[in-house]
């Protein structure tokens, strides 16, 4: 019996906490207020499902899934999670994040910055690029001939096997973009981000653009995401987009 952990059980967590139970995987929920706040989705998920503290859902999974704002990686539980395979779904946003030097010059990554505080965890950066309401449209059973590639990064071979297994489970092929270093090739805004699993990627970039301009104002955004059932991406698709893409630092984006 396969367990999947989550600290983070919002857009992303639960949307793969649902593909997980459907793949016969149980899960363990968490997030900063407690397990009572996840009962409507425990009970949602079913038998399969429970709700527990960060510790226990790191202890309990076989893999965990990290998916919470990057401002809250320091709050990680590192002994929990040492020796285990986690699932890195975070981005930077500095508006919410607060601003961090050494990734707005690119001195580092995202994922090297996480795996620098988890010691002993084995940490994949996964799931970071595709939007959340398009997990649950592009997950295709394995064999499908319709299937959406993910980009993965990490420095430890056998932990990004592993995530490549889950993640077929789940739904989706990987591509591997390399160590955690280059994790920034499917960052936000860089070209394997988000856009190419849209159905209309005018409107994605154009919802950025006005998301970033009403945040730096204050004011709330006027259209909601163009949360279309999306476009799958193929591996080969996906390759060519990790290799030609330029890096997109704090100061290239619109929204950041
Ligand atoms: N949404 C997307 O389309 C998308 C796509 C790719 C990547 N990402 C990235 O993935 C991460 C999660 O995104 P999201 O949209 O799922 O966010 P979200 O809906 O805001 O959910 C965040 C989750 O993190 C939990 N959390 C916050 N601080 C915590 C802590 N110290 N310990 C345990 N749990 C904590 C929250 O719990 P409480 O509610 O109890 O505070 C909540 O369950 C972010 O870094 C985001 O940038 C998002």
């Amino acid at each position: 019996m396969a367990t999947l952990g989550f600290i983070g059980s919002g857009n992303i967590g639960t949307n793969l906490a649902r593909l997980a139970v459907a793949a016969g995987i149980d899960v363990v929920l968490s997030n900063s207020r407690g397990p009572e706040s996840l009962a409507e989705t425990v009970a949602e998920l079913g038998e399969r499902a429970r709700a527990a503290t960060p510790e226990e859902a790191a202890r309990a999974g076989d893999w965990i899934v990290v998916s919470i704002p990057l401002a809250a990686y320091r709050r990680l539980p590192v002994a929990a999670l040492a020796g285990k395979v986690v699932l890195d779904t975070i981005n930077y946003y500095p508006m919410r994040d607060g601003h961090i030097e050494a990734l707005d010059t690119g001195r580092t990554t995202t994922g090297e910055l996480v795996q620098e505080h988890l010691a002993g965890a084995r940490l994949v950066k996964a799931f970071s690029s595709i939007s959340d309401f398009h997990i649950p449209s592009l997950a295709r059973p394995e064999g499908a001939a319709d299937r959406t590639a993910l980009p993965i990064a990490g420095d430890d071979p056998e932990a990004k096997a592993s995530a490549a297994d889950l993640i077929s489970r789940l739904g989706f092929d990987t591509v591997d973009a390399g160590p955690l270093a280059d994790g920034w090739r499917f960052e936000p805004e860089t070209d394997p981000y988000a856009v190419p699993y849209s159905a209309d990627p005018d409107a994605m970039r154009a919802f950025w653009a006005q998301l970033g301009e009403a945040l730096r104002s204050g004011t709330m955004p006027q259209t909601p995401p163009p949360a279309d059932a999306g476009v799958p991406l193929p591996a080969a698709q996906l390759r060519t987009l990790l290799a030609d893409t330029p890096r997109k630092l704090t100061a290239d984006r619109a929204l950041a």
